[in-house]
């Protein structure tokens, strides 16, 4: 049975921390699962991570499910989330129920997510309504990156501070079951934490979330050239993989690999009567 929206719920009524993490394939997906992530997001930063863009912005439909599907096949247990890409939910709530639609039907995955608040609690409300579960993602929103003018801290104004305490009240109330808030200060993350009482889950937002998301490739340090101050690097698994590659070229140059282990027998009478036969 997979984790569903409402076994996240109680966690932030037990006080458990969620973690969640981004995987985009089979593999990866296999591998967050089985170390025991409760929620799986195939983000639409696999558009930076995996496809080399530089934004989020470029991600189709087509991409987020071509992935999305991996992901599912590669899982049983973690509840899925599928991220609705640029301009895939904004021109009106039938194409955003469409879209949304598409991640459960085609894809297989339990849930959505989507950038915004207010402006976008009646799509949410729309959504949930129809037997979508929606988690929303305010602070900073990568998709708005150009209007934001840059990937930066969110809500240290009271102004700034103010709207985000309503974006996460607009979206508890249209229906979201948990809202993912990104780059904001610790403190600001706390109050909107004390004060929703869905689960909000923190990228770059401190210790005093009800969870914690991050970028896998981020984590495993697959990107050498660029890692986020929020981000911790478990491993460097590009210069172990590097390495990797490195004894497999010198093996090949060396005539060292492959071995008799690694290769296939035959009875030598076949090809004795082939040389035989020349
Ligand atoms: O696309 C993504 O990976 C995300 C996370 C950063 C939350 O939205």
């Amino acid at each position: 049975m997979r984790v569903n929206i409402r076994d996240i719920q109680r966690m932030k009524q037990r006080q458990e921390k969620i973690v969640m993490l981004t995987a985009y394939d089979y593999p990866s997906a296999q591998s967050v699962e089985s170390a025991g992530v409760n929620i799986i997001l195939v983000g639409d930063s696999l558009g930076q991570v995996v496809l080399g863009y530089e934004s989020t912005i470029p991600v189709t439909m087509d991409m987020m499910l071509h992935h999305t599907k991996a992901v599912v096949r590669g899982t049983g247990k973690a509840l899925i989330v599928g991220d609705l890409p640029f301009l895939t939910y904004n021109l009106d709530q039938s194409q955003a129920l469409e879209n949304a639609g598409r991640f459960l039907q085609e894809a297989g995955a339990q849930a959505v997510k989507l950038e915004g608040g207010v402006e976008i609690a009646a799509t949410v409300r729309h959504l949930t309504r129809n037997g979508i579960p929606v988690m929303g993602h305010i602070g900073l929103t990568p998709q708005s990156v150009h209007q934001l003018g840059g990937y930066r801290v969110q809500g240290r104004s009271s102004r700034a501070a103010e709207r985000l305490l309503g974006d996460a009240q607009a979206l508890e109330e249209a229906g979201a079951f948990a809202i993912v808030l990104e780059v904001v200060p610790s403190l600001l993350a706390e109050l909107i934490t004390q004060r929703a009482s869905i689960p909000i889950i923190g990228i770059g937002a401190g210790p005093n979330c009800d969870g914690q998301v991050q970028v896998l490739h981020d984590m495993l340090g697959w990107n050498t050239d660029f890692t986020p101050k929020h981000a911790k690097r478990y491993v460097e698994i590009a210069e172990i993989t590097r390495g990797a590659i490195s004894s497999f070229i010198s093996e090949v140059q060396s005539g060292a690999f492959p071995t008799d282990e690694q290769s296939f027998t035959m009875d030598g009478d076949v090809i004795k009567d082939l040389k035989g036969s020349d």
